[in-house]
């Protein structure tokens, strides 16, 4: 049974949910006047704090997932970026809200947001967890951060390194020392 190490806690779970409440409440002030909005949540990493995030929004609102993949080495993201979960979508007029859960090149979001007003979208807007600002390649807009990070490679709160630590329930600082899967990580020989 795999064992959480205790990555050091870079935003609180308390933290977080205050801010997703605030930026919640933006939101929900600015829906109206573009229609009924669409909730364009980039999974895997969005969901959860898509999920925290409608809770402060109004219901019945048309929530869809989009999977956006990067070919780059390792972490390193690239500008190659593939979009699945938007065919067959009619997407004029639509006031979307995208939701992230961090950016960090820019490059995921940069091709998401021109491939959405490609389509069509009369208003399409962004709302993310995180973002790390000296890791930018691309300029762009953001409407919504939830917060400024450092250049951490960052998990938790939806966020993974290989598919793993998306369900830590803070933004920790990965880091591969206290991980039982990496050779070596101090937490392997541990007692529980
Ligand atoms: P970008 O295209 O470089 O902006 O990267 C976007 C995607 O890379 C994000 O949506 C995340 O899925 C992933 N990513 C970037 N930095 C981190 C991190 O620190 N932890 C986990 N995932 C990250
Ligand atoms: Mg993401």
């Amino acid at each position: 049974m795999a064992n959480h190490p205790q990555f050091e806690a870079l935003i609180r779970r308390d933290e977080i949910l205050r801010r997703t409440a605030e930026i919640g409440s933006e939101v929900r002030a600015s829906f109206g006047d573009h229609g009924e909005p669409l909730i364009l949540c980039v999974a895997l990493g969005g969901r959860v704090f898509c999920r925290h995030l409608l809770e402060h929004l109004e219901r019945g609102l048309e929530v869809r997932e989009v999977r956006c993949s990067s070919y780059g080495v390792r972490t390193e993201s690239s500008g190659e970026v593939k979009i699945r979960g938007l065919e067959g979508l009619d997407l004029r007029g639509r006031d979307i809200l995208v939701v992230e859960d961090i950016v960090d090149t820019g490059y995921t979001l940069s091709k998401l947001s021109a491939r959405l007003e490609d389509l069509g979208a009369a208003r399409v807007r962004t709302a993310t967890l995180l973002s790390k600002p000296s890791r930018r390649v691309v300029e762009i807009d953001i409407e919504y951060i939830g917060f400024e990070v450092e250049n951490h490679f960052v998990v938790g709160f939806g966020m993974d390194v290989a598919e793993r630590f998306r369900d830590l329930p803070y933004v920790g600082v990965y880091d591969e020392r206290l991980d039982p899967a990496v050779a070596g990580g101090t937490q392997r020989s541990a007692p529980a």
